[in-house]
């Protein structure tokens, strides 16, 4: 099903363009020794990497550097034929190894070009090479097709492959664990990967992803779209979105002086979105004088008539169900700084992407006529104790259903608040800005955040506060 890509040559002169030298084969393998020992050996067949919220997701032994991900989809039928190449690197040699995929029909897997034996275990795709897999570098093809499943999260919510309301197309949908349920994967924040798509839909109907558009050409009856992501992306922040979109090729100029360039698509049965797109490029700007350089290749919205109820920071192109306002526009570019740059490792530092988006909001509505991050938050810490703000503290849950409620996103907000009437205006300044740039593609933990607080601002005392902030069920005291 792969379709033929005349636009080759381009492609590749778009990945040296983009590449960056830090994630390079090289490098890698110079770290190898170090990476290895700081990772537990992994057995083979290790099924999980044991994240506090999703420990069923992800997968020891190895990591993936790269994701191909070649779909055709068929909106009137809601049918998938995907082949998906994984290029990754094992950490110890391996007799087996899992990736996680829901539903789906996998017709083959090979190994290293070598037909491989799989069984399916739930969601794990449990995969047996013909020889073991040595220590290094190995690629992966899965062939699979089907209906892509919907994904029903502990919350509710909904997930994964969501078909659009008037049934032209779908859009991917991946926080939490949703990616697995069209792509094949190592489905944990903590295994970045660069990605590219391939998505073959009929003529007249457009189709979006995550990075930046290389080509969209057409044989006469289908078109193929291809999208290239070199900046290091987690699985829960992937994207395709088909169907009859407007499509708006636009570039803005970031405040170091680059172009950016912007692709949206919006379905026109949502609504105007003119006022959102026009002011993508102020918020995106307003965003880099906080927070440092646009950490991404392009930028862009995708706007669906998908009934989820929620927007997401899909790597670059954050989606928004139905008409967005000016409030989740800021929220889901902040994330690209923290959530899609600066990455969580395991589920339950979301304060880490969400109170730092939500902050984002308070820093706009001050900045254009609304309250002080200090009066919001005085608003909310009025709040009496019974109040779901304080319960349970951020890093300290333990039901996955409780990742986007008030403790991960008012609450880690106002620790951010909290840090800043501590170290003042700006100190807290310099740490937003050192943490989206020392930590720029990378995966990070609370502690660290904590040291660089405490490193910035020479105060070797902050963990009460965090403490107080973070782990302590309840109301903290005494702000
Ligand atoms: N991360 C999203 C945001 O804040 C929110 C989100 C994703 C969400 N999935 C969800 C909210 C499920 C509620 C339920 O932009
Ligand atoms: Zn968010």
């Amino acid at each position: 099903m792969s379709s033929p890509q005349p636009d080759r040559p381009s492609r590749r002169a778009l990945h040296r363009r983009l590449r960056r030298p830090i994630r390079g084969w090289v490098p890698v393998v110079a770290t190898l020794g170090l990476t290895a020992a700081l990772l537990p050996a992994a057995g083979p067949a290790a099924a999980t990497l044991g994240d506090t919220l999703f420990p069923g997701q992800g997968n020891a032994g190895y990591e993936v550097r790269h994701y191909d991900v070649d779909l055709t989809y068929a909106p009137d039928t809601n049918h998938l034929d995907a082949v998906t190449h994984l290029r990754a690197r094992a950490f110890t040699e391996l007799a087996s190894f899992h990736l996680d995929l829901e539903g789906l029909t996998v017709e083959a897997v090979t190994v290293d070009g070598t037909d491989a034996t799989w069984t399916r275990q739930g969601h794990e795709l449990v995969v047996t090479p013909a020889t073991a897999v040595a220590r290094g570098r190995f690629d992966v093809t899965v062939t699979y097709s089907g209906t892509p499943l919907e994904h029903t999260d502990p919350d509710g919510s909904t997930e994964g492959w969501v078909r659009s309301d008037t049934g032209d197309g779908a859009t991917a949908l991946g926080e939490p664990v949703g990616t697995m349920t069209w792509v094949p994967s190592d489905n944990t924040p903590g295994d970045k990967a660069t990605w590219t798509f391939d998505i073959t839909v009929p003529d007249g109907t457009e189709a979006a992803a995550n990075g930046d558009l290389v080509s969209h050409d057409s044989d006469g009856a289908s078109t193929t779209w291809t999208w290239v992501q070199d900046v290091p992306m987690a699985t829960y922040l992937a994207t395709v979105a088909i169907g009859q979109f407007d499509m708006a090729e636009t570039t803005m100029t970031s405040i170091r002086g680059g172009e950016i360039p912007i692709w949206s698509f919006v379905d026109p049965t949502v609504g105007s979105t003119a006022d959102a797109q026009a002011l993508l490029p102020k918020v995106i700007r307003f965003e880099e004088r906080r927070f440092g350089p646009y950490p991404g290749t392009s930028a862009g919205m995708i706007v669906d008539d998908v009934d989820v109820g929620y927007a997401l920071e899909t790597q670059d192109r954050p989606f928004y169900p139905y008409g967005l306002g000016t409030g989740a526009l800021v929220h889901e570019t902040a994330h690209q700084w923290y959530g899609d740059s600066v990455t969580l490792t395991d589920w339950h530092d979301i304060w880490l992407a969400e109170g730092f988006a939500t902050y984002a909001q308070w820093l706009w509505d001050s900045a254009h006529g609304g309250a002080s991050p200090a009066a919001r938050f005085r608003a909310l810490y009025a709040k009496p104790a019974s109040s779901s703000l304080w319960h349970p503290a951020p890093v300290k849950f333990t039901d996955p259903a409780d990742l986007f409620g008030a403790p991960s996103y008012q609450r880690g907000a106002m620790t951010l608040q909290a840090l800043r009437a501590r170290v003042g205006g700006e100190d807290f300044s310099r740490i937003l800005r050192r943490w989206a740039t020392e930590h720029r593609d990378g995966n990070v933990r609370t502690h660290q955040f904590e040291a660089l607080a405490e490193q910035v601002s020479g105060r070797r005392h902050l963990d009460g506060l965090f403490d107080d902030w973070l782990r302590l069920d309840g109301k903290p005291r005494g702000y």
